[in-house]
């Protein structure tokens, strides 16, 4: 069974990325595969440096996102737009899991994986901007990055108190993206 992993670019409680990931996890769970999401604030990765991995090796919360990532086909990546461009969050999660440590192969966790990208923000925009940074990221690190991608613009208004999207063509949007990723991944296998 294809494997995806979902998470989101914020740690805020009520982070509308994990909101707009979660619909996306629910198209990929349509398509058949299975989904973990995964909140990245809960991860003990402190800020990366070459002197602490030197000091200390590579770092458990480090250690364990990059499993996660190694044992999924594939990613749901919902990002906030910070200042045109990801949150230090994620691109430290990121940089942590790009390390190797024993037999692993250079980027193990990245290469060959398929991912699709998502951005949310209160404003009209959608946080588009931060999804060409995210793309040229996730695809200088070895992963294939779906064509379709979806900013969702106005995001705080598209969700109810339960989390719910009640925007049809959102969810649509976001859920079709999820089929994709879980689509292609099981392509990649056959
Ligand atoms: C440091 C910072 C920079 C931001 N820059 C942008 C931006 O460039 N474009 C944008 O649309 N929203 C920007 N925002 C607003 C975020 O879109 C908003 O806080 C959003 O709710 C964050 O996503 P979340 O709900 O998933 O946490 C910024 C917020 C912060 C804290």
């Amino acid at each position: 069974m294809v494997k995806i992993l979902a998470f989101a670019g914020s740690g805020r409680k009520d982070s509308v990325n994990k909101k707009v990931v979660q619909v996306a996890a629910q198209g990929a769970k349509e398509a058949g595969a299975e989904v973990t999401f995964v909140e990245l604030e809960s991860f003990d990765m402190p800020i990366f440096t070459e002197d602490l991995e030197a000091e200390k090796g590579m770092h458990a919360g480090g250690q364990q996102f990059k499993e996660l990532l190694m044992s999924h086909d594939g990613f749901l990546i919902a990002s906030p737009e910070y200042n045109s461009s990801y949150s230090a969050l994620f691109k430290n999660a990121i940089d942590w899991a790009s390390r190797k440590v024993g037999d692993e192969k250079p980027l193990q966790a990245y290469k060959g994986k398929v991912a699709g990208i998502m951005a949310a923000s209160p404003g009209a925009l959608g946080g588009m901007r931060v999804l060409v940074t995210l793309r040229m990221l996730m695809e200088n690190l070895g992963t294939l990055v779906l064509p379709t991608q979806k900013a969702v613009g106005n995001a705080f208004s598209l969700f109810d108190e339960q989390g719910n999207c009640t925007d049809e063509k959102t969810e649509k949007a976001l859920k079709a993206i999820g089929r994709q990723v879980a689509e292609t991944c099981q392509k990649l296998k056959d």
